[in-house]
C-alpha cells in the first residue's frame, strides 16, 4: 500500500537558507491490511513523511508509491483518508453539518450522504452529539469527527497523524478501537504517534524514526524480542538470615514493609532464590519474568546516536 525509496527532505531555514536535513533515506513498506505504527520522538520527521505521502510537500529526493502507483496521483487520492496533525474544522457547524459538507465535497448524493453519515457517526461513537457545534466538542470528540471525515469515501488506506495525542486513557482506547474496526473492514492504517502503549496494543508492524532516519522496522515481537531481561520476585515473612543469603545471589532487593521485592538476573538465579525463600519458610507472593519493553527499545534507538 505504501512504499518509500530513499526519501529525503531538506528544509531551508532562516534568512540565509541554512539547510536542515529533516528526512534522511527513509525506506518503508506498509502492506495491505496492516495497522502500521510510525513511531518517533518530537521533531523526528513523522509529519514531514506524512505530508510527502499526502502530496502536500515534495521530497528533495527519493520516491514513493501508493497502491502501486508512483507519487500522489488523483486516482490514488480517492482511496486515501487523511487526518492531519492539527486539523482545523469550521467550528460553527454541527458534527452532522460538517460531515454533510465533506460528503458533498466527495460528490455523494443526498441519499448516499445520509446513509454514510449515519454509519460513520455510529462507527466513531458520536451518536447523540451530531447536532452539537464542533466548537463545543471535547478534544476526543474532535479526533473522532476527524477520523469520520477521513473515511467518508470508504478509502482503502487511512493515514492518521497523531490520532491519540492529547487524549486521556479512555479517549485513546476509543481511538484504538476505531482503528481496529477499520482494520476489520479490510482497510490499511498508517498512523504516527509517540505513545508507546497504543502501538503495543494494536500495531501489526512499526517503524521507528529518529532525527529523520528510520532506525528500525518490523513486527513488534521481532524488534523487542522475547529475551528475558530479569525476574522480579516478591516475598514476605523472611528472616534476617534468609534475606542475607538472598542478597548475595540477587541483583537488587527493595524492602517494602513486611514484603521484599527481589530482582534476579535470570531463571537459574530466580530458582535459587525461590528455594531459599521456601527453605526459610517465607511466603512467595509473586514471580514475574520481565521482558524487554518497547519503551526500553525505543529509548535505546532514540539515544543511540
Ligand atoms: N517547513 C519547515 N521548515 C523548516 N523546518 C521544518 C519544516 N517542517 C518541519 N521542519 C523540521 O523538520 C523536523 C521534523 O518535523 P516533523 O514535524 O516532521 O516532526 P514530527 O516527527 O512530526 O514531530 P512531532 O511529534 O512533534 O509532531 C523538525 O526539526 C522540524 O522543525
Ligand atoms: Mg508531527
Amino acid at each position: 500500500m505504501i512504499i518509500t525509496e530513499h526519501l529525503q527532505k531538506i528544509f531551508k531555514v532562516g534568512f540565509w537558507g541554512k539547510k536542515f536535513l529533516a528526512l534522511n533515506d527513509i525506506n518503508l513498506e506498509v502492506k495491505e491490511g496492516e495497522v502500521f505504527g510510525f513511531l518517533g520522538p518530537n521533531g523526528a520527521g513523522k509529519t514531514t513523511t506524512i505530508k510527502i505521502l499526502m502530496g502536500l510537500i515534495y521530497p528533495t529526493s527519493g520516491r514513493f508509491f501508493l497502491m502501486g502507483k508512483e507519487g500522489n496521483s488523483n486516482s490514488v487520492k480517492m482511496n486515501i483518508g487523511f487526518l492531519p496533525e492539527n486539523p482545523f474544522f469550521y467550528e460553527y457547524l454541527s458534527g452532522m453539518e460538517f460531515l454533510n459538507l465533506v460528503g458533498q465535497l466527495y460528490g455523494l448524493n443526498r441519499d448516499e450522504r445520509r446513509k454514510r453519515i449515519d454509519e460513520l457517526i455510529s462507527l466513531v461513537g458520536l451518536k447523540g452529539a451530531e447536532d452539537l457545534q464542533l466548537r463545543k466538542y471535547s478534544k476526543g470528540m474532535g479526533q473522532r469527527i476527524g477520523i469520520a471525515q477521513a473515511i467518508m469515501n470508504n478509502p482503502r488506506l487511512v493515514i492518521l497523524d497523531e490520532p491519540m495525542s492529547g487524549l486521556d486513557p479512555i479517549g485513546r482506547k476509543e481511538i484504538r478501537d476505531i482503528i481496529l474496526k477499520l482494520k476489520e473492514e479490510g482497510k490499511t492504517i498508517f498512523f504516527s504517534t509517540h505513545i508507546l502503549p497504543d502501538v503495543e496494543m494494536i500495531c501489526d508492524r512499526v517503524g521507528i524514526v529518529v532525527k529523520g532516519r528510520l532506525k528500525a522496522i518490523g513486527k513488534l515481537e521481532e524488534l523487542v524480542g522475547d529475551t528475558l531481561h530479569s525476574v522480579e520476585i516478591t516475598a514476605g515473612g523472611l528472616s534476617a538470615e534468609a534475606l542475607k543469603k538472598i542478597e548475595k545471589v540477587s541483583d537488587k532487593i527493595i524492602k517494602r514493609g513486611r514484603k521484599v521485592l527481589i530482582t534476579a538476573k535470570d531463571n537459574e538465579i530466580s530458582g535459587k532464590i525461590v528455594a531459599l525463600i521456601q527453605k526459610s519458610k517465607g511466603e512467595l507472593v509473586s514471580l514475574v519474568p520481565q521482558k524487554r519493553s518497547l519503551e526500553e527499545y525505543f529509548m535505546e534507538k532514540a539515544e543511540g546516536d
